[in-house]
C-alpha cells in the first residue's frame, strides 16, 4: 500500500471523530487534504472549520465548508492534522508544508488533537526530519548564529515565505532528545515566531493507516 493510501486511510478515520454541527480545527498539507475531501464526501455537516493555512482553507470552501477567522472562536473540541514525526508520547515536528505557526495557534485552541499520518512518520526519537522554525527576517542571522551555538545546523528555506509573511529555517543536527526543553528554548530566541516542536502541545490521539488498517495510539 503506498503512502498515500495510508494517509487517506487515516483521514477517513478521524472522520467519525467529526461531531455533526461542531466548528472544527483543520491543519495542513497532503493527509489532511484527505482528511478535507473525506469529511465533504461523509455528508457530516459542520458549522465551519478554522484553518491553520490559507492552503485548507481554499480547499474548505471549495467544498462549501464555511470557514471561521481563529478569533472568532474561543475553543474547539476537535484539532485534525498531520506531522512530519511523531513519537510514542506524541510529541511531534511539524512544518514541513511551513504551516506550524498556524498550527500551533489552531491546536492550542482544541481540546484534542487528532493526529493522522501514515506508517513512515512514526519514530522512536524526532529529528531526522529537519526541525523548520519560522523566524522574523530581520532576525534571519541572529537566529541562525544561536542555532549553530545549540549544535545545529540552519538552512534557509529558498524562496519559501510563509503564510505570515515570514522565512523558514530548517535545522538539521540538532539534539532533540528533551523536546519540550528544546520546544521553550527555540521559542525564547528573539525573532523565533514558532519552531516545529509540538512537544507542549503533544497530540491527544494518533491515527496511523498501516497496510493492515488504521491503527489508533494514545501517549505512552
Ligand atoms: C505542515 C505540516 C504537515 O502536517 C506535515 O508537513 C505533514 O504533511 P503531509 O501530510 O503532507 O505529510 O506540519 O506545516
Amino acid at each position: 500500500m503506498s503512502a498515500e493510501t495510508q494517509k487517506q486511510a487515516a483521514a477517513e478515520a478521524a472522520v467519525e471523530k467529526v461531531q455533526p454541527g461542531s466548528i472544527i480545527g483543520v491543519g495542513s498539507g497532503s493527509t489532511v487534504n484527505h482528511f478535507i475531501d473525506a469529511l465533504a464526501a461523509s455528508g457530516i455537516e459542520v458549522e465551519a472549520a478554522v484553518a491553520a493555512s490559507e492552503a485548507s482553507a481554499e480547499r474548505l470552501r471549495g467544498h462549501g465548508i464555511e470557514v471561521r477567522d481563529a478569533n472568532s472562536v474561543t475553543g474547539l473540541a476537535l484539532y485534525v492534522d498531520g506531522a512530519d514525526e511523531i513519537n510514542r508520547h506524541l510529541q511531534m515536528i511539524k512544518g514541513g508544508g511551513g504551516a506550524l505557526t498556524r498550527e500551533k495557534i489552531v491546536a492550542a485552541l482544541s481540546e484534542r488533537f487528532v493526529c493522522i499520518v501514515d506508517e513512515s512518520k512514526r519514530v522512536t526519537a524526532l529529528g531526522d526530519f529537519p526541525l523548520p522554525i519560522e523566524v522574523i527576517p530581520m532576525a534571519r542571522s541572529y537566529v541562525g548564529r544561536q542555532i549553530v551555538r545549540l549544535g545545529g545546523r540552519p538552512e534557509l528555506r529558498e524562496g519559501f515565505t510563509t503564510d505570515n509573511g515570514n522565512i523558514i529555517l530548517d535545522i538539521r543536527g540538532m539534539d532533540l532528545s528533551e523536546p519540550i526543553h528544546r520546544e521553550r528554548e527555540l521559542n525564547n530566541l528573539a525573532g523565533v515566531v514558532t519552531n516545529g516542536l509540538f512537544a507542549l502541545r503533544p497530540a491527544d490521539e494518533l491515527l496511523v493507516g498501516t497496510d493492515t488498517g488504521v491503527q489508533p495510539f494514545t501517549a505512552a
